[in-house]
């Protein structure tokens, strides 16, 4: 396994991401992690990541003296290449200029990490590469060769080939980079030496053999959401313990059309999985009667959800454990907002806490895995493509996509209007096209002509955005004509909508949702 040293870049995750495609296992901690943990944790090799600081700025963060102590390949790139020129003896330059996007680098020595790359012919050999920096190293520490060098800078990478120490200016994990898989590759699997063996079917069979370890013969719960993780958790755990798993479906009344019978067809007829489902529309619709404000419709629905899941669970006497479907990004999420290094904050409200009398323990069986790896594993287990492969959908529902005051006859008209938006997209090849996709319904009367008459009804409003991170997103410029069939399929289809708009907001301002 490869240990990745968080210095705060952008690319982290990806760094991450690229080296289990590769099939190598690797862990995202940050760079002032407890040292004793990084010389125990046992990697084959250390990568060191980018970041925003400038080593030529005092008490810039370092690598610990562990990442040298530890006797393996080490690899920094950007930032953390030039945190090796410092701390190894060399030299790093502040440049008055920052240098972004497309380069290319030449390489003027050969080494373990680089030779034989080439992208395009010629001599000497050329690698088309993606730079993101201000500061670069001037001069390369002792015992370090200068590998590749650009128009603008002189030690585009270096290398020390007798302790295998590494260091690259450009970022290999992005794709602009042509052969910057290629050049992982050889780092975590010819210089380091990991097997590729992190795939989807070990990755089941070692998480099968730790959820029964762990949990024995016990019974072990799990609120189903229809969500990919959560599915996937579900499938995941009825292979490894069968029986001993229950799975709490609330439908809330707030799910996308018809989903409710979906998830107990794919579930529990499909797969067998021992599934409760809970019908709890009138209860959610009772509870958000008068309720128009964003933030209190969020807690009510919420709440609920936890007080239905625990009169659920107070059945099931002899459950123990509580399953859930944390993934990794989670899981960094909240070590960077605890050690206060986390660039980008994200607020991903999903359900909030259950109770603490309920004393269960925890089973999240993909806290390792990425969303990528979790849509993988969630294919090998025979769950359908579409179920996997579909757009976010918010835990408060069709709650937030009703704006103001939640009624059941709102709730039903959205859902039929979002299914027809949804059904063409998939019709029109555009489905994967669009990160995310959905309708909103707004409580406003617009005039319409019915037949003679005047008639005052509903507007539906239209988004789908394009994003990669939803933090920051593009409105999706979809066709006109297509717009124009889904438009006119639901007015005609759905009785009460006279008027269909299309969102054409970005985030920022704008957020995904509506409310
Ligand atoms: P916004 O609206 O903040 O949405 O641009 C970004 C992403 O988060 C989803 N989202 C939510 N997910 N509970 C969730 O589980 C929520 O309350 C919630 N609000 C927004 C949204 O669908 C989009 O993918």
């Amino acid at each position: 396994k490869i240990l990745v040293l968080d210095f705060g870049a952008q690319y982290t995750q990806l760094i991450a991401r690229r080296i289990r495609e590769l099939g190598v296992y690797c862990e995202i901690w940050a760079w002032d992690h407890d040292p004793a943990q990084i010389a125990g944790f046992g990697a084959k090799g250390i990568i060191l990541s980018g970041g925003p600081e400038s080593t030529t700025v005092a008490g810039a963060p370092r690598a610990p003296q562990q990442v040298f102590d530890a006797g393996v390949p080490i690899l920094g790139i950007c930032y953390g290449m030039q945190t090796l020129a410092a701390q190894l003896g060399g030299a790093t330059a502040a440049a008055d200029q920052r240098e972004f996007g497309h380069a290319q680098v030449e390489l003027v020595a050969p080494d373990a990490l680089l030779d034989g790359l080439q992208d395009r012919p010629g001599s000497p050999p050329r690698l088309d590469v993606w730079m993101s920096h201000g500061d670069h190293v001037a001069v390369a520490p002792p015992g370090f060769t200068v590998t590749a060098r650009t128009e603008r800078i002189p030690v585009a990478a270096m290398a020390n080939e007798a302790r295998r120490w590494y260091g690259v200016q450009f970022h290999p994990e992005v794709t602009h980079t042509k052969s910057g898989q290629a050049l992982l590759r050889r780092f975590v699997v010819d210089i380091c030496g990991c097997a590729t063996l992190w795939t989807p079917e070990h990755i089941i069979e070692d998480q099968i053999a730790r959820v029964r370890a762990k949990v024995g013969s016990d019974e072990v719960i799990l609120g189903l959401s229809g969500g990919v993780d959560s599915s996937v958790v579900a499938a995941l755990l009825h292979k490894a313990i069968g029986e001993q798993l229950t799975c709490v479906f609330v439908d809330t009344g707030l799910l996308r059309f018809n989903e409710g019978d979906q998830v107990m067809a794919t579930f529990a007829e499909h797969l067998g999985v021992k599934v409760i489902r809970v019908d709890a529309a009138e209860r959610y619709f009772k509870a958000l009667a008068g309720v128009t404000d964003p933030e209190a419709k969020r807690k009510v629905i919420g709440n609920l959800f936890v007080e239905i899941f625990d009169e659920e669970a107070g059945k099931l006497a002899n459950a123990r454990w509580l399953a859930q479907g944390t993934i990794y990004p989670d899981v960094i999420e909240s070590a960077g907002s605890r050690t206060g290094k986390a660039h980008v904050i994200k607020s991903h409200h999903n359900v909030g806490g259950l109770p603490e009398h309920m004393k269960l323990g925890l089973v999240e069986p993909l806290r390792e895995l990425f969303k990528d790896e979790v849509r993988r594993l969630g294919v090998e287990l025979g769950l359908p493509r579409e179920m996997v492969y579909r757009h976010p959908f918010p835990g408060p529902g069709l709650g937030v996509r009703i704006l103001g005051e939640v009624r059941p006859e709102y709730a039903d008209l959205l859902a039929r209007a979002d299914h027809v938006f949804i059904e063409e997209l998939r019709a029109a090849g555009l489905y994967d096209q669009v990160s995310q996709a959905f309708a909103v319904f707004l409580p406003v009367k617009s005039v319409g002509v019915v037949g003679d008459a005047r008639a005052y009804e509903w507007v539906i409003a239209l988004r789908a955005v394009e994003t990669v991170d939803f933090m920051t997103a593009h409105w999706a410029q979809l066709p006109y004509e297509f717009l124009g069939k889904v438009s006119n399929r639901i007015i005609n289809e759905l009785r009460g909508i006279s008027r269909v708009v299309y969102d054409i907001s970005g985030k920022p301002p704008a957020t995904i949702e509506w409310e």
